[in-house]
């Protein structure tokens, strides 16, 4: 094995902190609105990060997706689309990238993951109660299972749950689990096995490939398709890289291509994977391409635009092929790493070790006083926008699903996630965001509890509206006046 990376920069004096190997050469420019309006616009917004307007945000931590900063090469790329309903060069040039860096013979181009999701389940989910075992859920992956009537099992090992850890690979599925399962539920009620690269919900946390060979072997013995969820891809292979010693000297090609070889199915959000738009189901078995080959102009659009722009077609080709440099992909993830590292020298719960896509403060600890039935990490991410104007997203039990009685299922994890999109945050907008999370953590008592006041029935995190439980904003924001006088 062979590779030209990585790029490993030593500092003479001073701490050791990520060195970005980029240059900014389009800015956009940023607002910090008062505390006053940023409380206003909570209430606008129903206490939901979600339905805030950009305008009221400094720091958007809310999601990388479609939000990672791209490439001048990838603009450029931009201007040689070719505009064709049938038959477009970019597609063609999008197939091509699919076959060297993904290695797949077949590409299926849909309007974003979630659409793959769709596209899949549709197919593949036959009858009432088929069950897909998996690392762990995603949101719209488990509403689109659970619409055509499927149902999941989660089959992370139990250190995965253990918030603060220093395994390697939390994501793993549990393969003697997995056994089990295939064993109890028979071979015929399970359409495939779902495994997502860094698994999200965790905490941005990768499997290893020691893990999915052996995810393969069952796979093989018992004659069932692997599905991977390759949005975070790029990212776990970077974590393969650095964790797990058989690959300390692979490169980023290989390990992709190991790990797209391992599965019969790879789909994607190229709203992460490559930084540009769309999505994409990719496999090299003629038969699978034929199952869902239909259903692409049926929901996306014609066969060789899926519902994506030929402009974002031709940055998701050069995408992928970024997706391959070490340097790249590596930047998100050492700051993500510096952040997480800062803030627990400081006494604020994260999820260790670091993960990708983005910090996970762990919420259950911070706002240990507020019980579940108040959303402790939606409490959280409400709190810290009026305390920073950093906007983050709750991943705990406002964003899981009720069950089919209707009751809440409260989740395994409250965690509020700062999301830290490729090249977009400079280092000293890293460490304005660790400074406001450590003044909140020492005032967490001011926090209180939140309740629905508008509760959709599918995905409610998105348009959810919510209210504070008492007045703790006004009481969080008189600390802060205290403590900052007329800092914004
Ligand atoms: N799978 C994973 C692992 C994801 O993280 C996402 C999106 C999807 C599928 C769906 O893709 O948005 O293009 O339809 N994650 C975003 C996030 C929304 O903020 O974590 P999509």
């Amino acid at each position: 094995m062979s590779k030209e990376g990585p790029v490993k920069i030593k500092f003479y004096c001073g701490e050791n902190i990520p060195l970005e190997l980029h240059k900014v050469r389009i800015v956009q420019k940023l607002n910090l609105v008062p505390i006053e309006r940023r409380l206003e616009a909570l209430y606008e917004g129903g206490f939901n990060t979600f339905r805030l307007s950009t305008r009221d945000v400094f720091l958007d931590m809310l999601t990388d997706s479609g939000t990672n900063a791209m490439s001048d090469m990838q603009l450029s790329a931009m201007m040689h689309a070719d505009d064709a309903y049938a038959g477009s060069q970019s597609f063609f040039r999008l197939h091509t990238a699919v076959k060297e860096v993904l290695k797949k013979e077949y590409l299926l181009p849909v309007h974003q993951g979630r659409a793959a999701e769709n596209i899949l389940a549709k197919a593949y989910i036959k009858k009432k109660g088929d069950l897909i075992p998996m690392n762990y859920h995603f949101t719209t992956a488990l509403a689109h299972i659970t619409q055509y009537g499927g149902r999941i099992v989660e089959l992370l090992y139990d250190e995965a749950y253990n918030i603060q850890s220093s395994h390697p690979f939390k994501g793993n599925l549990n393969v003697e689990k997995l056994e089990e399962v295939i064993k109890e539920t028979g071979v015929e009620n399970i359409p495939f096995i779902r495994m997502e690269a860094s698994t999200n919900l965790i905490g941005g946390q990768p499997f290893s490939i020691a893990n999915m060979r052996a995810v393969r072997a069952i796979a093989d013995k018992y004659g069932i398709r692997i599905v991977l969820d390759a949005s975070l891809l790029g990212e776990n292979a970077y974590l393969v890289i650095q964790r797990e010693p058989e690959f300390r000297d692979a490169s980023m090609a290989e390990v992709i291509g190991i790990m797209t070889g391992l599965s019969d199915i790879v789909y994607f959000s190229a709203r992460k994977l490559s930084s540009s738009r769309g999505g994409g189901i990719c496999t090299s078995d003629l038969k699978i391409y034929r199952e869902l080959e239909s259903l692409v102009p049926l929901f996306e659009g014609f066969l060789t635009y899926g519902g994506i722009s030929v402009r974002e077609i031709e940055s998701m080709a050069v995408g992928l092929y970024e997706t391959l440099d070490e340097t790249m992909i590596s930047q998100s993830p050492d700051f993500i790493a510096y952040l997480v590292n800062t803030l627990m020298a400081n006494g604020v719960p994260m999820v260790t070790p670091p993960g990708v896509l983005g910090a996970h403060v762990n919420a259950m600890q911070v706002c240990s006083h507020i019980p579940q039935t108040q959303y402790p990490a939606g409490s959280l991410a409400a709190a810290f926008f009026l305390v920073s104007g950093v906007r983050g997203m709750e991943r705990g039990s406002i964003s899981n699903q009720r069950d089919e009685e209707g009751n809440e299922t409260y989740a395994d994890m409250e965690l509020l996630r700062l999301a830290v999109p490729r090249r977009v945050f400079t280092l000293s907008q890293i460490k304005y965001v660790a400074d406001r999370m450590i003044w909140l953590n020492e005032n967490r008592h001011l926090i209180g509890g939140l309740r629905f006041i508008y509760e959709p029935a599918v995905l409610r995190f998105f348009m959810g509206g919510l209210e504070p439980v008492s007045d703790w904003p006004q009481k969080l924001i008189a600390k802060f006046k205290e403590d900052f006088g007329d800092s914004l």
